[in-house]
């Protein structure tokens, strides 16, 4: 059949991180013992207690639509959540407008806040839909570089040489995904400041946060601290899916000033109106059952440093460039240029894949094409085993 795609569509590209792990999931179905380190989620069951308390919801008949934005008491505990870290209580539930997955939020979010002919500051590498989104808002997703020495992230400077009069926004990601790296509040202050002396807004996506290793990951809203102009240019978008390893209900938020937050409501409405009622359902009990999650948290927290560290150890007995992952569960790991490969990344993981059967990302999809991306959620074995051949396919 002939199909000429819309315009809508013609640029867009298939998620290069889900390319990978569908293939390899084919090459296992193939009966090939493939090591899959490019998954983007956590390799644990949501937890007991989540699982309970959707089953008695389901019971009780949370089977109909909600809200567009979401039940009122998640919206009042993730406005609550927020206010903790703000310190003071200028976050409401008319502020949350709750989405199926925090990839709707950040995709409600870039579509309402950004428009044709505006550019947007993605510093870079970054998760590969962040480009997508900005692309399918019809703006124009402006890489900027992030230094090695500053373990990829990027600094005010950094973004005042890219900015232009067109520039309306900054897409921040702390912990990073594909980098593991972590803005330390100064920084996210420093990067704050520049968008409120250029009008830009910031959308700082923070889905990794509770997934750290030193101390607490620092949100956007702790720079904030309670200067109300500085939060009206800032949507913080989060979800269920990472820290409380529910990837599959789908459940993510946005918090932003009331007006934005009608218009991702108004646009949500016309799209998939209310995420899963169920799933809601869940994600409160996740927020409310605060020791229990924590415990959960801290337990899944503490395998990933576990991997994350004898992972480290081999990279850098063998010498391997990598960023030190600071949150997340991601290695970034650069490979030196090969013959007059464009992308060594992609290449090196084509070959990995083919000649050792271990999957990664390759760094294209962050727009770094000469890196890999290595995902330590998988069994402690896999991990150590892939990050060998990863060793040895390198020359090490
Ligand atoms: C940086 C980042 N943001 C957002 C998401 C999407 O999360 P969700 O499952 O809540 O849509 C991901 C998932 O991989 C991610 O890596």
């Amino acid at each position: 059949m002939h199909y000429t795609p819309s315009p809508n569509v013609a640029e867009l590209e298939e998620s290069a991180t889900i390319a990978v792990s569908a293939r390899a999931k084919a090459l296992r179905a193939a009966g090939r013992a493939v090591i899959d380190l490019g998954a983007g989620e956590p390799d644990f069951p949501t937890p007991t207690f989540i699982r309970e308390a959707a089953k008695r919801a389901l019971d009780a008949g949370a089977t109909r639509y909600t809200l567009v934005e979401g039940i009122q008491p998640l919206r009042e505990i993730i406005a609550a959540r927020a206010n903790e870290r703000l310190g003071v209580t200028s976050v409401t539930s008319g502020d949350v407008v709750v989405s199926t997955g925090s990839k709707q939020s950040l995709f409600n979010s870039c579509f309402v806040l950004f428009g044709p002919g505006d550019e947007v500051l993605v510093p870079t590498p970054a998760w590969t839909s962040y480009y997508q989104i900005l692309a399918l808002a019809r703006a124009r997703p402006i890489a900027v570089r992030g230094h090695r020495e500053n373990s990829l992230k990027v600094t005010p400077d950094d973004l005042t040489r890219a900015a232009t009069p067109r520039t309306r926004g900054v897409m921040l990601n702390s912990p990073t995904n594909p980098t593991g790296a972590v803005y330390s509040l100064d920084e996210l202050r420093a990067i704050l400041d520049l968008a409120e002396s250029r009008g830009w807004w910031v959308i700082s996506d923070e889905i990794y946060r509770e997934i750290s290793y030193e101390s607490e990951a620092p949100s956007l809203l702790h720079a904030v601290a309670g200067e109300a102009s500085l939060r009206d240019r800032v949507v913080i978008v989060d979800g269920v899916a990472k820290a409380y390893a529910m990837t599959g209900w789908r459940i993510g938020w946005s918090i932003a000033p009331a007006v934005v937050a009608r218009a991702i409501c108004a646009l949500q409405s016309h799209t998939t109106s209310n995420a899963s009622t169920l799933s809601q359902h869940a994600a409160l009990c996740a927020l409310s059952s605060r020791e229990q999650s924590e415990t959960a948290i801290a337990e899944m927290v503490a395998e990933f440093r576990r991997r994350r560290d004898a992972a480290a150890a081999l990279l850098r007995a063998a010498c391997v460039d990598f960023i030190e992952p600071r949150g997340a569960f991601y290695l970034f790991i650069r490979v030196p240029q090969r013959g007059d490969a464009a992308e060594p990344g992609a290449a090196f993981a084509r070959e990995l894949l083919d000649t050792r059967d271990v999957a990664v990302v390759p760094g294209t999809a962050f727009r770094t094409p000469e890196w890999i991306r290595v995902s330590y959620a998988a069994p402690m074995d896999d991990v150590l085993e892939g990050v060998r051949r990863i060793v040895a396919q390198l020359g090490r």
